[in-house]
């Protein structure tokens, strides 16, 4: 389920949104049009939110945590509770009843450059965000957080500075590639599941981008080609660490390590080299 995606959407033609400002945060014209109801969400204390800028692997973690709440099985009907709810806002504009209720969140940050080249092929495919236009465009409106859903800079370290604040499991993608085991035994312990053994292992083979890339529930096939046309770039793309280097030139990765030293320098959030 996720928060800001409006039912109505379904009904209306698909085009491409325009930008408009959430407070200062520029977000779809779905999302603000409709904001009053994401805003008036009423969470309830068992509801769990996944919350990451966009590309950071937040499919990736919903389908860990369904594979944890249903012991590794996976169930054509999702289970109603606790409810799973996925989120691209940053921590600012999750509505209130979430932090009222003492909900827990799973946030999942992945490395600014490989976001960025993941969100730039997103574009390309879905309809449900603006044009990408050409690479060196799209690469200068990244760093000016002139994309839908706004800076990443901002959004990561929102959600750090928040991590002790309330009850936020926060992770690395990178970590999870590294060891995926690992990562997911973290989750099963925020979310209070012991597992056994072989159900362990289970969830760490359907969990993995060979299996997920081949499954229709988790890789958006079953979305409309007219919303995501998967023929320009699949949604399940690469799912590596480092792809970066297949789309920087080294005069935009140095541009790009600059202005990452002033956005993120001060901040004790350090992501791994991932040269
Ligand atoms: P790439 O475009 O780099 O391949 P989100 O779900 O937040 O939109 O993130 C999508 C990104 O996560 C895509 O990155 C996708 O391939 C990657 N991803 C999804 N499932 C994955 C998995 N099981 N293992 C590794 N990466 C995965």
């Amino acid at each position: 389920m996720e928060l800001d995606y409006h039912p109505e959407l379904r009904d209306l033609t698909i085009r491409r949104p325009q930008l408009k400002l959430l407070e200062d945060v520029p977000s779809p014209d779905w999302v603000v049009d409709n904001w009053e109801t994401v805003k008036n969400f009423q969470a309830k204390p068992d509801d769990l939110l996944i919350a990451t800028y966009p590309k950071a692997g937040s499919t990736w973690m919903q389908e860990i945590v369904d594979l944890i709440s249903q012991n590794g099985i996976e169930l054509i009907e999702k289970m109603a509770f606790p409810r799973v709810i996925k989120t691209h806002l940053p921590i600012q504009l999750v509505p209130k009843s979430f932090w009222e209720q003492d909900c827990k969140a799973i946030i999942v940050a992945r490395n600014a450059k490989d976001s960025l080249v993941s969100y730039f092929h997103f574009h390309r495919t879905c309809h449900l965000v603006p044009e990408p236009g050409a690479w060196r465009e799209f690469f200068q409106r990244f760093m000016n957080g002139k994309v839908s859903r706004g800076s990443w800079y901002d959004h990561v370290k929102g959600w750090w500075e928040a991590k002790d604040k309330h009850r936020i499991l926060f992770l690395f993608y990178e970590d999870i590639k590294e060891n995926p085991r690992r990562e997911i035994l973290k989750v099963a312990e925020f979310m209070e599941k012991v597992l056994e053994e072989d159900v362990i292992e289970k969830i760490v083979h359907l969990s993995s981008f060979k299996v997920m890339k081949d499954n229709p529930m988790a890789n958006y096939t079953t979305v409309p080609m007219d919303i995501m046309d998967q023929n320009i770039s699949r949604f399940m793309r690469k799912g590596e660490v480092g792809d970066w280097k297949n789309h920087f030139t080294v005069s935009q990765n140095e541009d790009f390590d600059e202005h990452y030293e002033r956005q993120m320098g001060h901040s004790s959030l350090k992501f791994r080299n991932v040269l």
